[in-house]
């Protein structure tokens, strides 16, 4: 008995060394990144570590203290939020310029947020009680959350949730090589033909410049208006990042360059769980298909409902011709198509939950990574529709992969959508 008691008190101490206080500090408020986030978080707190997390997302998980920066209502207003119609969807420099200030704007806006909350305060106090050994926050659009590494002088895990920005590299000694590994800002077919290199090699150099001299400086700025400290963010990302956990994996992006500080966990967000997650009414019409489906999910974020006219009434006349029952996640009242038994129309779909059906045939996706990555896992080959951001990087690298095909945006046309449906049902 007494044998038992201290083998339970042993063990019990050997979880508490093990076991850590994490600071994880997520100010981007894209719905996206959360799915990768969230289950990394959760299992780290499952792990018995002590988690404060400062994000969007409401959790309620054990060992997991939660500083909220949206209300309930502010939470809801992550998704759907871009229209198709006027968006220009090509990648250029122009684009690129585009993004990056769209991004920036978002992020300094996130920055405030996250300084104007108090949550700083509340976080340097917690750690004189209970001392913080780690901040594990995101490499994305800035880096204003770093102060805190700095204060509370923390190693940093920097977790990307997609193909790293050109300016990470330098954080980890990554080898850094536009020649011929593609920015997040270009996608194109490997491999590069000499313009393209050039293209890759100018986008990747002049965002870099760009964000070392506009949004390190802002986030400095933010910094010294906010707590009133000088600091370069720039400096504490190099001297203190000890890892960074980036959402790619090889069977998909290739070979990139690797050293030891950097782990691809690209698939770390699908889990059995999610897996099981199919409404009744949709494992209903899947069981009235026999033949199959062709599930059709643009993602979190675009409004499928904003598409072109022309674009959209080609799309029904394709998918009405063929065999293959269709599942659309269309966010709005107003359906394309009423009483028509051959489509569902779903607001919200659960996506990995149908991938991993049987009947789901082909998957047609605007190439956002998490979808890709569901779709390779469950072994479906996918048309793919590039929109903005990494989706033109990702569907070039499933494209060169031989696990999909591109039809662009511009390219949905009644003849080219019926040729490569085809070609994706072409038996092996
Ligand atoms: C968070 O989730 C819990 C449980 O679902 C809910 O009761 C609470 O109102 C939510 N809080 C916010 C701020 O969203």
């Amino acid at each position: 008995m007494e044998l038992k008691l201290i083998s339970c008190c042993l063990l019990s101490c050997l979880a508490a060394a093990y076991a850590g206080n994490i600071l994880a500090v997520f100010p981007h408020d894209g719905y996206s990144h959360f799915k990768v986030v969230t289950p990394v978080l959760e299992e780290l707190a499952r792990r018995g570590h002590q988690l404060t997390v400062i994000s969007f997302v409401n959790n309620t998980a054990a060992n997991y203290e939660q500083l909220l920066l949206a209300t309930e209502a502010e939470q809801a207003t992550t998704i759907n939020r871009e229209y198709l119609n006027g968006m220009q969807t090509g990648r250029s420099l122009k684009n690129m310029f585009v993004e990056y200030f769209d991004l920036f704007k978002g992020a300094q806006t996130n920055c405030e947020r996250l300084f104007a909350s108090g949550y700083v305060q509340q976080v340097l106090q917690r750690h004189q009680r209970q001392p913080y050994e780690l901040l594990l926050t995101e490499y994305f659009s800035s880096d204003c959350q770093l102060a805190l590494g700095k204060l509370l002088g923390l190693p940093i895990i920097g977790l990307s949730t997609c193909a790293l920005m050109p300016y990470h590299y330098d954080r980890i000694d990554l080898p850094d090589t536009p020649s011929h590994i593609q920015s997040q800002y270009v996608g194109y077919a490997q491999r590069l033909s000499w313009f393209e290199r050039l293209e890759n090699f100018i986008q990747a150099k002049s965002l870099k410049l760009l964000y070392a001299h506009h949004t390190n400086r802002a986030d400095n700025a933010l910094i010294k208006r906010y707590l009133h400290l000088d600091m370069d963010v720039a400096a504490v990302a190099r001297e203190q990042t000890a890892f960074i956990w980036v959402n790619q994996h090889y069977s998909h992006l290739g070979s990139r360059p690797r050293t030891p500080q950097l782990l691809e966990i690209g698939g770390v967000h699908i889990t059995e769980q999610a897996k099981q997650q199919l409404p009744t009414h949709i494992a209903k019409f899947l069981q009235q298909s026999p033949q199959g489906v062709i599930f059709i999910s643009w993602g979190s974020q675009v409004l499928a409902s904003s598409i072109d006219q022309h674009k959209l009434q080609s799309m029904l006349q394709v998918l009405s011709a063929q065999p293959l029952n269709v599942i659309w996640k269309w966010e709005a009242d107003k359906l394309p198509l009423m009483n028509n038994e051959k489509f569902l129309f779903v607001k919200w779909a659960p996506q990995l939950a149908l991938l991993a059906q049987a009947e789901v045939k082909i998957f047609w996706t605007h190439a956002g990574l998490l979808g890709m990555t569901e779709a390779l896992h469950c072994g479906k080959p996918m048309l793919m529709t590039p929109i903005y951001g990494d989706q033109f990087l990702n569907a070039h690298a499933a494209q060169t992969r031989g696990v999909g095909l591109i039809l662009s945006y511009e390219d949905i046309k009644a003849a080219q959508l019926k040729t490569k449906l085809a070609a994706l049902s072409k038996p092996e």
